[in-house]
């Protein structure tokens, strides 16, 4: 295949966000008495808010009702922008801002692929956001991943087909979606956990335009 736009997850592939989510979370598990550790937290990774409530409430057997889940779902959220409300752009993972501006440099379409409702405030914040050609996120598309929704969409927004794009992706939900999507999947993480991903990578400092010449030659979709 030939790649010819290059769809990022947001958080844990641009930006060191996860920890805020796994604070946050563990903070309302906390207050709910819910034991809640980060290997729970993995299957939270690229999975929708209310869906991540869902999963904590399991882990603690806990039944509430609609309405309690909202109020819970808002509280995270709030202790969740106050965290990212701090962040600062050294907050970028390694490697992320120079692979990004290597990819703008030889003129390849690039898009965001988030669950994230924050999304926009992130980028911001970051100061990347004049880096991206497309925006899909939370606000955009309600299907959560491993739904492809987000990434069709990305790639719509970019005007490429989906089998000539790649997406990185750092969740085990978000590697489902972008095969869903029909697309290339680089996981960026740890091998055992992305190993649905066409390849992985621990980060994006492992990663070079002439690296991804190389990997889409070996894959045909
Ligand atoms: C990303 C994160 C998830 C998060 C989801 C929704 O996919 O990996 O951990 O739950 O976005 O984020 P939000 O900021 O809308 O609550
Ligand atoms: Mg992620």
């Amino acid at each position: 295949m030939r790649i010819t736009g290059c769809i990022f997850d947001l958080d844990g592939v641009l930006v060191d966000t996860a920890r805020y989510h796994f604070l946050a979370w563990k903070r309302l598990a906390d207050k709910l008495g819910i034991n809640f550790t980060e290997e729970d937290n993995e299957r939270l990774k690229g999975v929708s808010r209310m869906d991540s409530l869902e999963i904590i409430l399991e882990l603690g057997k806990l039944n509430i009702n609609a309405e309690l889940k909202q109020e819970y779902a808002a509280l995270k959220n709030k202790w969740y922008v106050e965290y990212i409300s701090r962040m600062s752009p050294d907050e970028m993972l390694p490697g992320s801002l120079e692979f990004i501006k290597e990819l703008r440099g030889a003129g390849i379409p690039l898009a965001i692929g988030s669950a994230s409702k924050n999304t926009p405030a992130i980028l911001e914040r970051i100061g990347i956001l004049n880096l991206f050609d497309a925006v899909a996120d939370g606000n955009l598309v309600s299907t959560a991943k491993p739904h492809p929704g987000v990434f069709i969409k990305a790639a719509e927004l970019l005007g490429v087909k989906a089998a000539d794009c790649v997406v990185f992706e750092d969740a085990i939900a978000g590697v489902k979606a972008a095969l869903n999507a029909g697309m290339m999947c680089i996981g960026v993480g740890a091998p055992n956990v992305l190993s649905e991903a066409h390849f992985v990578v621990k980060g994006l400092n492992e990663m070079s335009l002439e690296k991804l010449r190389i990997f889409e030659k070996e894959v045909s979709l």
